[in-house]
């Protein structure tokens, strides 16, 4: 056997899912054991009484041609957060296998990977420069990974992986890995999505979220873009009915050809507040460092970090403090906020005593 589904749990590759009812609304639903009734402040379309569409199937349709890929490749998760997990319980063994994380990361990786039971192999990103990935140093600690979880824009650095570069990690581990590029923050960036790479490459694995550029992280919806056969197993590993119906519906109006130009103007403006935020930042004395961000946030290396975040917080602003962390000494990652907290929080480090 070979390809991405070999690389799965053995016990898993012909696991037989709980079968779901079946979604049809049109038809009397006496087949899944739901209430008759419905509240009288239910305003939903499906009705919370029913249980909702197991395949998310309208959505899923919507989310294909938005991110460029056949609907056969798309799984719709609880967040990122969801795929994450399920990946790791999809291809790890507990106590046998591991994965390959490239720190400073988004910690979830190694998280899900540990509550799998599942070891952690770390290929710290190369700080001097600018936090790139070290393909031969990857691939060689690659050896016994079952994934390797690239993120690209970068969290907390913000840089972006070259295509290039992720083509050449999903060739050498062919067979041998699944490659999951988590592009969160893709929106935000110039560099080409990884959606691109997927049909010349069966081990590659996307993540995309509604969270960030679409503003609905309280929804909790991620796309998950893979070779169809990983796609039919995370989905049979999921349970029956993973996405609720209001967070559907959410999600359906959000894809109004109106509500999308919306979110895409919005990321624009975004951007434009990133540079600013990124310039005004390096020019503070209390600032020793900016790195370049393609994400909706700015990572900055402060002299004193512990003050930075202190005094903010003080003045009812929060910020997230990476200083302890190995690499990350002195920094300090800021999300992007509308004009008013941009100045708000510039003015408070200016002050900064
Ligand atoms: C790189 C990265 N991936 C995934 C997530 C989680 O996304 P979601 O809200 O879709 O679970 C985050 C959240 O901050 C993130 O930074």
């Amino acid at each position: 056997m070979s390809g991405p589904l070999s690389l799965a749990r053995p016990d898993l590759r012909d696991f037989v899912p709980y079968e779901a009812a079946a979604p049809d609304r049109e038809l009397i639903r006496l087949h899944a054991n739901e209430s008759a009734w419905r509240h009288g402040w239910d305003d939903s379309v499906a009705g919370l009484n029913r249980y909702p569409d197991p395949r998310a199937e309208r959505l899923t349709t919507r989310l294909a041609e938005i991110y460029g890929a056949p609907a056969n490749e798309l799984l719709v998760t609880r967040g990122s957060d969801d795929a994450i997990d399920v990946l790791a319980r999809a291809f790890c063994v507990a106590g046998l296998d591991r994965v390959l994380v490239c720190p400073p990361t988004f910690g979830m990786y190694a998280i899900s990977a540990r509550l799998q039971g599942a070891g952690v192999i770390e290929v710290p990103l190369r700080g001097e420069r600018g936090f790139a990935v070290d393909n031969n140093e990857l691939v060689a600690a690659a050896a016994g990974a079952k994934i390797v979880f690239l993120c690209s824009p970068n969290n907390p650095t913000g840089n972006v992986i070259p295509a290039d570069a992720i083509a050449e990690i999903c060739d050498r581990l062919a067979d041998k890995a699944v490659v999951v590029v988590d592009e969160a923050y893709a929106e935000f960036s110039e560099a080409p999505s990884a959606v691109e790479l997927r049909p010349n490459h069966d081990n590659l694995v996307i993540l995309r979220t509604l969270s960030k550029a679409y503003a609905l992280a309280g929804a909790r919806l991620g796309v998950l873009i893979a070779e169809p056969a990983v796609v039919r197993l995370l989905r049979a590993i999921l349970p029956p009915y993973p996405l609720p119906s209001p967070c559907l519906e959410v999600a359906e109006r959000l894809l109004a050809p109106e509500a999308l130009e919306h979110a895409g103007r919005e990321v624009s403006d975004a951007v434009a507040r990133r540079r600013r935020l990124a310039d005004s930042l390096a020019g503070l004395p209390c600032v020793s460092r900016v790195w370049p961000s393609q994400g909706n946030f700015v990572l900055a290396r402060f002299r004193d970090a512990d003050l930075a975040v202190k005094s903010c917080r003080a003045r009812g602003v929060l910020l997230r403090d990476f200083s302890r962390k190995p690499g990350l000494e002195g920094c300090v990652r800021i999300t992007v906020g509308d004009e008013d907290q941009n100045r708000l929080v510039l003015e408070i480090l200016e002050q900064m005593k």
